[in-house]
């Protein structure tokens, strides 16, 4: 029976393009950003949310718990200690406006500073979500050029001379300087500086995307870009990566005239409570040792997945070995085109990230591909990855070798 409307002649010009229904997850899933199902702590969240919802559950009676819409006063409270701990900032509570997750934060920045056919600045190799929203908003994506620890500072000084000859000021530099998704560098301290000095310089405000500065490995990263200049910087953050994804809780950090604007945009009745409830209750006593050890288990498992690709794909790969989070950016030979093995990998149950969604450059990318480490087990990332040289295999005739031995047809 169909004799309602014909809604496909009524939608909207622009919409994007129809979602597929979700078919669950294939067998070796290496997509997206999703945590590890083991290192969710259930019985400290399950803790957590009995003990604040009987201390101070009546507040859910009320939109934003009745203390307006900033966010949860204890997460916010924690917010602000754990970035002047960890990230060198000095902030208080009420520099802090939670969101639902940083995805909400990037919307809130591009509603407030972009224009269609305005220019902004991105990392060549880019997080998709970003690149995406730029695009759809009609923006003209500059990209910078990175090299193991990050932008490239002459190259990026060179691009701001160019664009200024030409009349353009960049709308916002859009970075995510400890642990760049998808390369997973961290960019040293001279350079922050650096990139800070000629952001002044040229009058472009800076975008910093903190989504995976919580899983660093030992070493640490210096003070966030905002720690050494908050007259310049917008920060956003997220609870997605060091705690659960299906949170939906992140924050910004800005000063009073943008989060002030940023409030403003923010029509949707408030970020789930229960959810900023329960991550304050939980971080609030136990952030640290919570860090530790999930990011012990993160890099494990990095580690087996570098075995892994080394053992399978032999000489034929480069890798990026990240300095923390959850992905690992690979390069294959330049003849192989990664978007030709997407429909290989997933009739073989694989899915995998290809570079051009993940490069400002697209189809520049081609040889590029993104594994996340977080979500399969140990042995899955084992047998994940050589399902998908046997692929690239099939496909390309590479690796040549696998596990030391010559592949055959
Ligand atoms: C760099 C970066 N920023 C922001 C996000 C958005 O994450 P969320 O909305 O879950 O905080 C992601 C997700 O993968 C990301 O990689």
């Amino acid at each position: 029976m169909n004799d309602g409307f014909a809604y496909i002649d009524r939608f909207a010009p622009g919409l994007p393009d129809p979602t597929p229904k979700f078919a669950g997850f294939p067998p070796f899933n290496f997509i997206g950003g999703h945590n590890d199902p083991e290192e969710i702590p259930r019985d400290a969240l399950a803790e957590a949310a009995s003990r604040v919802i009987r201390r101070e559950g009546a507040a859910l009676a009320m939109y934003n718990l009745g203390v307006g819409p900033m966010g949860y006063p204890p997460l916010r409270r924690f917010v602000a200690d754990k970035l002047a701990r960890h990230r060198g900032m000095a902030i208080t509570a009420d520099d802090v406006l939670i969101t639902s997750a940083s995805g909400q934060g990037i919307d809130f920045v591009c509603r407030l500073l972009l224009q269609p056919g305005d220019t902004v600045l991105a990392e060549e190799f880019c997080y998709a979500g970003a690149i995406g929203k730029f695009s759809r908003m009609g923006m003209n994506v500059v990209s910078m050029k990175l090299d193991d620890d990050g932008i490239c500072i002459d190259a990026l000084a060179a691009t701001l001379a160019e664009l200024k000859e030409k009349g353009v000021t960049p709308k916002f530099l859009y970075t995510i300087p400890t642990i760049q998704n998808p390369t997973g560098s961290i960019l040293p301290l001279e350079r922050r500086h650096a990139l800070l000095a000629l952001c002044k310089q040229y009058g472009v405000p800076v975008f910093e995307d903190e989504c995976y500065a919580d899983l660093v490995w030992a070493g640490g990263a210096p003070p966030s870009l905002y720690a050494l200049a908050p007259d310049q910087v917008i920060h956003i953050g997220s609870f997605s990566k060091s705690l659960a994804p299906a949170l939906r809780v992140g924050y910004a950090v800005a000063a009073w005239p943008v989060l002030s604007r940023m409030l403003s945009c923010k029509t949707d009745g408030g970020t789930g409570a229960l959810d900023q409830m329960v991550i304050a209750e939980y971080f609030s006593a136990h952030f640290d040792d919570h860090i530790a050890r999930f990011t012990a288990v993160l890099s494990e498992k990095l580690d087996t997945m570098v075995e892994a690709v080394a053992r399978e794909f032999g000489t034929s790969v480069e890798m990026f070995k990240p300095k923390g989070g959850i992905f690992l950016w690979l390069k294959l030979p330049d003849q192989v085109d990664v978007r030709t093995l997407i429909k290989p990998a997933a009739d073989a149950g694989i899915n995998f990230n290809p570079g051009p969604e993940w490069a400002c450059g697209g189809p520049a990318a081609k040889s590029y591909l993104r594994l996340c480490f977080a979500l399969p087990s140990k042995e899955n990332i084992r047998e994940g990855v050589a399902a998908l040289a046997r692929v690239c295999f099939a496909q390309t005739g590479i690796p040549a070798f696998s596990d030391n031995s010559r592949n055959v047809a």
